[in-house]
C-alpha cells in the first residue's frame, strides 16, 4: 500500500526525446540526449567494438558469474587508460559498474557509508542527474555557481575548497563539462588539489567524455595532476561515450587510497554496496572494452575512431558558431567556440529553448544545451537561423 505520494519527477530529457519521436513535422531535430551520432544521424557501433564482439562470439564465453568486482581485466584496463601513471595505478581500487551512473552511485554510497554527515559541493549548472544520484545515496548536496557570464568561475570552486568542512567532497567533471562545455585550466586543478589535500576535502571526479574535448590524454591531464597531489580521490568512469556502449551499461568506479589497508577496506565496501543493489554488473560491455584495450591493433583503431568523433564535434561547433556570428545577433558568441565536448550551451533561456522546439522543431535542453552530434553540416544554416529568430524575437533573460 502507498503510505504517501511524495513528488519525484524524472528530469525532462527523456520526456523531450519522447515528444521529438512523436513530432510529425518535417525533419524535427533531436539535440537532447548526449549520444554521439554520425553524419547519417546514426549512433554507430565502433569498428573496434564490432571486431571485439565478433571475436567474443566466436570464443563463446561462458555466461557464468564474473566476480564481486566484475571483469577484472576491464577494471585494470580502465585504470591503466585513465590514470596513466604506475604510481597512481598502484593506489587504485576499482570495481565494474552499471555505466557511469552506476559508478557515480557506488562512489556516492561509499562516501555516505564512510562519512554519514558529509556534504558534496556541486557546481551549477550541474549534470542533471548528479543531485539525484547523490541524494539517493543519502548525501547532502550544496550547490554553488561554477559559471559566470559563460565563463568558468574558478575562484568560486577554490573558495568552496577553502571553506568546505574536512571530509566534505567536491564533485568535479573531468573534462567537457555537461552542460556548459567549460574546461578547468591545469593551474586550477593543481591549486584546487593543494587546497583540498591540506584541508581534507575529497575530490570526486566524473569522467564521462574523455577523448571528445582535446584528445584522451589532454582531457585527462587536469585530473591526473590533481591525483598526484591529493591522498584520496574517487573517479566515476563511463564507457558509454568513448566506446559508444550506451545501452550496455558499462562503467568503472575507481578509488585512490593513501595506503593499501584503506584500499582493501574500500574494495570491501564497494563490493557490499554493489551486491546489495544488483550483485554483479552486466558483462558484455566490459568484455568488449577489455578485448579492445588488451589488443594493440584494436586499441589503436579505437583511438583513431574516437579522434574522428572528436574532430566531427569540433568541426560542427566551429561551423555553427561561425554561422551564428555571421547571420545573427546571438550574444556571447566567441565564448561558445571555447566550449568542448559533445554539447554546445547556447545563451538561451528555457522559454527560448521552448520556442526553438515549438516554432522550429529543434529539440534541446531547457538549460540551453544542444547535442552537437545530433547536427549535420547541411542543417547548420537552418539551426542558426532558428536560433537567430528566437533571440531577435524574445531577448534572453539569462546572462550567459
Ligand atoms: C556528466 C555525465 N556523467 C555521467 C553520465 C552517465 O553516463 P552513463 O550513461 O554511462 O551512465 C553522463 C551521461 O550523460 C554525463 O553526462
Amino acid at each position: 500500500m502507498l503510505l504517501s505520494m511524495p513528488s519525484l519527477q524524472l528530469d525532462p530529457l527523456w520526456r523531450l526525446s519522447e515528444a521529438w519521436a512523436a513530432d510529425t513535422r518535417p525533419d524535427p531535430l533531436n539535440l537532447v540526449i548526449g549520444v554521439y551520432r554520425d553524419e547519417q544521424g546514426v549512433c554507430p557501433v565502433q569498428r573496434a567494438v564490432s571486431i571485439a564482439e565478433a571475436r567474443l562470439a566466436e570464443r563463446a564465453p561462458s555466461k557464468e558469474y564474473t566476480s564481486p568486482a566484475g571483469n577484472l581485466e576491464f577494471n585494470a584496463g580502465i585504470c591503466d587508460l585513465i590514470l596513466g601513471d604506475p604510481a597512481l595505478i598502484g593506489r587504485a581500487t576499482s570495481i565494474q559498474a552499471v555505466g557511469g551512473t552506476g559508478a557515480l552511485r557506488l562512489i556516492s554510497d561509499l562516501l555516505a557509508v564512510t562519512g554519514p554527515g558529509r556534504t558534496v559541493h556541486l557546481g551549477t549548472p550541474a549534470y542533471v542527474n548528479h543531485p539525484a544520484v547523490l541524494r539517493a545515496a543519502g548525501l547532502r548536496v550544496s550547490e554553488y555557481p561554477l559559471e559566470q557570464d559563460g565563463r568558468l568561475d574558478a575562484a568560486a570552486a577554490l573558495d568552496v575548497a577553502r571553506t568546505a568542512a574536512p571530509g566534505d567532497v567536491l564533485l568535479l567533471q573531468g573534462c567537457c563539462h555537461n552542460p556548459t562545455g567549460l574546461g578547468m585550466p591545469l593551474e586550477t586543478w593543481i591549486e584546487l588539489a593543494h587546497i583540498m589535500a591540506e584541508r581534507g576535502v575529497v575530490p570526486f571526479i566524473d569522467q564521462a567524455y574523455f577523448g571528445l574535448g582535446d584528445g584522451v590524454d589532454e582531457d585527462l591531464e587536469g585530473m591526473r595532476a590533481m591525483l598526484e597531489i591529493v591522498p584520496e580521490a574517487a573517479i566515476a568512469v563511463s564507457a558509454s561515450k568513448a566506446w559508444g556502449l550506451y545501452s550496455e551499461r558499462t562503467g568503472c568506479a575507481i578509488v585512490l587510497s593513501s595506503n593499501p589497508a584503506r584500499g582493501e577496506y574500500v574494495r570491501g565496501v564497494l563490493e557490499v554496496v554493489a551486491r546489495a543493489a544488483y550483485s554483479q554488473a552486466p558483462s558484455h560491455g566490459a568484455r568488449v572494452v577489455a578485448e579492445i584495450l588488451g589488443d594493440e591493433t584494436l586499441r589503436a583503431d579505437w583511438r583513431v575512431e574516437l579522434e574522428e568523433m572528436r574532430q566531427r564535434l569540433t568541426l560542427l561547433r566551429a561551423e555553427l558558431v561561425a554561422e551564428l556570428l555571421a547571420t545573427t545577433t546571438v550574444p556571447a558568441l566567441p565564448q561558445l567556440g571555447q566550449q568542448r565536448g559533445m554539447f554546445l550551451r547556447l545563451p538561451l533561456d528555457a522559454d527560448q529553448m521552448e520556442r526553438l522546439r515549438i516554432d522550429h522543431a529543434i529539440y534541446g535542453v531547457p538549460s540551453g544545451r544542444i547535442n552537437l552530434a545530433g547536427l549535420t553540416s547541411d542543417r547548420i544554416p537552418r539551426v542558426a537561423a532558428a536560433i537567430g529568430e528566437v533571440v531577435a524575437s524574445s531577448p534572453s533573460r539569462t546572462l550567459l
